[in-house]
């Protein structure tokens, strides 16, 4: 499995803070059966990584002390942009790189915000050639209460991230709920882990996929961790699946037990 959504380098933002915390996560990880993790530090305001250099570097220290110990996971360069109009300079300097050099950049928004807002924005984007992932879809508030709005950014070619553990309900029961929904209606299409620590949010992917498989089979499940994030580190197109229509329910429905 390939994770494309992991905050592992050391003190750069709010995930690992020493390299021997680093090494942890990888421990984790490689235990699970990931193959590959993409540092993804905060790019924003609050989080300034110092760019695709520091990024790099601090990623090249990592996978040195991986090899070290024997851990058979390989570290790639990436990070989560702050989806704000700041966004198009920050990628044309190099301070929000994407994934892996690919043209696939993880972004995340406020987690009240809807992204339409931006359009314009991710137009912008678009024309420089950038494909954009949006970060953890399944926790955003306009998400949960809309979710037949990520149609729209799925048909405007954003790929749609989940995180792994909203699916085995570690963040509560909403985000759970829209990332079920999200998966049946073609609205998934990677999963991730969102890692910041060993041991609180750990980088683990399979219990995630095991709770995918049940709600859309295993073959399905198995390509959020394989086949999706392995053409994104290689810069490969993706065939998006077309998003299935998500059917409101009729308010008097909202009354009636559930059996
Ligand atoms: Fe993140």
């Amino acid at each position: 499995m390939i994770d494309v959504h992991a905050h592992i380098l050391p003190g750069i933002d709010d995930g690992a803070d020493s390299l021997a915390q680093s090494v942890e996560m990888a421990r984790v990880a490689a235990t699970d059966g990931v193959a590959g993790l993409v540092a993804t530090p905060h790019c924003s305001n609050w989080a300034f990584t110092g760019g695709i250099v520091e990024i790099q570097r601090l990623a090249g220290e990592v996978q040195t002390a991986l090899d070290e110990e024997q851990i058979p996971v390989r570290v790639l360069s990436g990070s989560e942009a702050y989806f704000g109009p700041e966004l198009i300079g920050e990628v044309a300097r190099g301070l929000a790189p994407t994934l892996n050099g690919s043209r696939y950049l993880l972004a995340e928004l406020p987690l009240q915000q809807s992204i339409l807002r931006f359009a314009d924005l991710l137009f912008q984007l678009q024309v420089r050639g950038i494909v954009v992932i949006l970060a953890h879809v399944e926790r955003y508030t306009f998400v949960q209460e809309r979710p037949e709005a990520v149609i729209e950014l799925a048909q405007r070619g954003v790929v749609l991230q989940v995180n792994a553990s909203s699916l085995i309900g570690v963040p509560g029961s909403r985000p759970r709920a829209t990332a079920e929904l999200l998966l049946r209606h073609n609205l998934a299409h990677l999963l991730a882990s969102d890692a910041h620590s060993p041991v609180q949010r750990p980088p683990r992917l399979s219990e995630g996929v095991t709770a995918a498989a049940a709600l859309i089979g295993g073959e399905a499940a198995r390509s959020l961790v394989e086949t999706v994030p392995r053409a994104i580190v290689e810069d490969a197109e993706i065939n998006l699946p077309e998003p299935l229509p998500i059917k409101r329910r009729a308010f008097w429905e909202f009354w009636r037990w559930s059996p």
